[in-house]
């Protein structure tokens, strides 16, 4: 029952803030209307055209319904999706729309989305924190991280190749949140019960984000219900069983010592946090839930979408086995002749040192077919291209238009990992106004390296001891609007292999 009070109360809390926000409006709406009808006129005069694009194609075929609109429209377009009027943009404006911070915000782009705009105050600091914990938490102890974690990827590869037929996004997405767990609070809280609190927590912030909403007739008719459920939902649940289950834990963690800034290197993400929130050593009950909300946010950021890369790349391995020779020989040197196990002593190195399964994975972030996957917020009214979108309103680059550029990637559509070796060489992890999987400018993904270096681990683990086969050499598209959140769904079968 307690979770569920503390859930109704938040519902209720958030209802009655957007109540009330919207009171305001109306009444402000009522009281300037003649005196704001003809800024409202100016700025509608060269407002971009609205295209209506039917939710069957938006949903369905995204790519070519935006590509279209955008053809004979462009170069910016208004298209109404799930209640709200949203602006798409071609490859020319990428840039302007993802790094001009003074006229588009990233943060309140995620609290829309997230359909937490009452809190975005909240979200400012949430997101400066969590970008801060993996710029300075993670990303310099990166290569201790690895020889952390690796064991936990060929322990896995070793079950899954026992079992031979294998649910890949189950297998990375469990592989992962065991990684992140012990790179998140260390070796002592990863269990069985952990991984599946965290998978779930994963799964379900997922889901709010709209991931799932694509699925449900109720998300695409009435996404505030929807939004209102889904949150009620996930707090009853995985957050709730977060905090219950992990929380005391972790408490008892930050409370058992001193955190005296300087004295002792952090070997955690949790022991980052409590340096930098103890008060006179001590971490208080506030910093506390500060802290688990910021690991909430972290879990949710680096375990999903990595999963559902690891089985993009793992599919076209297998749909493509003209590669694979090419793939094995790089990793011979890194693995136990005997036990055909990956080596974790030097695994750092050694995937650095990978840059074909690299070029590999940035071919297929490119040509995995991303439509609406980055966004920002118009914070002013803003003129582009001749047009003024309003203040308020989400704005995407259209990603397909991007990636498959003929300008930037000659032959587009052909599936060439070479394109990213020799004199243009660049790693998957580099972003550009031409690739922009990992987003662009100031919020690029911060985890990047480590998303990476997570996909070359699975990939080397499976690939040592088996060779990856699609039943029906195919697998199939569940959300084409969500390409990297909706993993693709197929049936592999790992067909046992030895390098001896
Ligand atoms: C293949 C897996 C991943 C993909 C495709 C991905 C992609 C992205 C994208 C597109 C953004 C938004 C960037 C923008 O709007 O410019 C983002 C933001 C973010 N990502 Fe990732 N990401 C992945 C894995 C990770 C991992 C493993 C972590 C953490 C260790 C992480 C942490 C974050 C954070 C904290 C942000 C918010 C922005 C910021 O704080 O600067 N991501 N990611």
């Amino acid at each position: 029952m307690g979770p569920y009070l503390y859930a109704a109360a938040s519902v209720g809390l958030f209802l009655s803030i957007r109540t009330i926000s919207w009171r305001r409006k109306v009444h402000r709406d009522l009281s300037g209307a003649s005196s704001r009808l003809n800024d409202y006129d100016k700025v509608y005069s060269n407002h971009p055209p609205i295209i209506d694009i039917p939710s069957s194609e938006i949903f369905n075929n995204p790519r070519e319904a935006y590509e279209t609109a955008l053809k004979d429209h462009g170069p910016v377009i208004a298209v109404r999706r799930k209640g709200l009027l949203e602006f798409i943009v071609d490859e020319n404006l990428c840039q302007t729309v993802l790094t001009s911070d003074q006229s588009f915000s990233f943060e309140e782009a995620m609290a829309k989305i997230l359909n937490l705009r009452p809190y975005v105050s909240f979200f400012w600091s949430f997101f400066r924190e969590i970008d801060d914990l993996v710029q300075n938490g993670i990303n310099p102890r990166l290569s201790n991280i690895m020889e952390q974690i690796c064991p936990v990827f060929i322990r896995s590869a070793g079950r899954a190749v026992d079992q031979r037929t294998v649910d890949m996004f189950e297998h990375a997405h469990t592989s992962i949140a065991e990684g992140m767990i012990i790179l998140i609070f260390g070796e002592g809280y990863a269990n069985e019960h952990s991984i599946e609190i965290i998978t779930n927590v994963a799964t379900d912030i997922a889901g709010l984000t709209g991931n799932s909403v694509n699925n449900f007739i109720l998300g695409r008719n009435f996404p505030t219900i929807f939004a209102t459920l889904t949150w009620l939902n996930v707090t009853c649940t995985s957050i709730f069983a977060f905090f219950r289950f992990i929380g005391p834990q972790v408490w008892k963690h930050v409370r058992s010592r001193k955190w005296v800034p300087g004295e002792e290197k952090p070997t955690s993400v949790l022991e980052y946090l409590s340096y930098k929130h103890a008060t006179n050593g001590s971490v208080g009950f506030t910093s506390f839930l500060w802290i688990m909300s910021m690991l909430l946010g972290l879990i949710f950021a680096s375990v999903h979408q990595t999963a559902s890369v690891v089985v993009w790349v793992v599919f076209e391995i297998a749909k493509r086995p003209e590669y694979l020779k090419a793939l094995r020989d790089e990793l011979h040197n890194n693995v136990d002749p005997v036990t055909n196990d990956l080596d974790p002593s030097n695994i750092g190195e050694a995937i650095q040192k990978a840059t074909l399964l690299d070029s590999f994975i940035r071919e297929v972030m490119r040509t995995k077919g991303d439509t609406l996957a980055t966004c920002r917020l118009t914070t002013v009214d803003v003129h582009l291209a001749g047009y003024t979108i309003p203040k308020g309103h989400l704005v995407y680059p259209f990603a397909t238009r991007i990636h498959l550029n003929p300008v930037h990637h000659p032959d587009p559509s052909v599936f060439r990992p070479d394109r990213w070796s020799g004199d243009d060489a660049r790693p998957a992890v580099m972003t550009s106004a031409s690739y922009i999987s990992f987003g662009l400018g100031k919020w690029a993904c911060p985890g990047r390296i480590l998303a990476v270096s997570e996909i070359k681990m699975i990939v080397w683990s499976l690939i040592a001891k088996a060779t990856p086969r699609l039943v029906g050499n195919k697998y199939k598209i569940v959300d084409p609007l969500n390409i990297t959140s909706v993993p693709p769904q197929g049936e592999l079968i790992l067909e046992p292999f030895s390098f001896a």
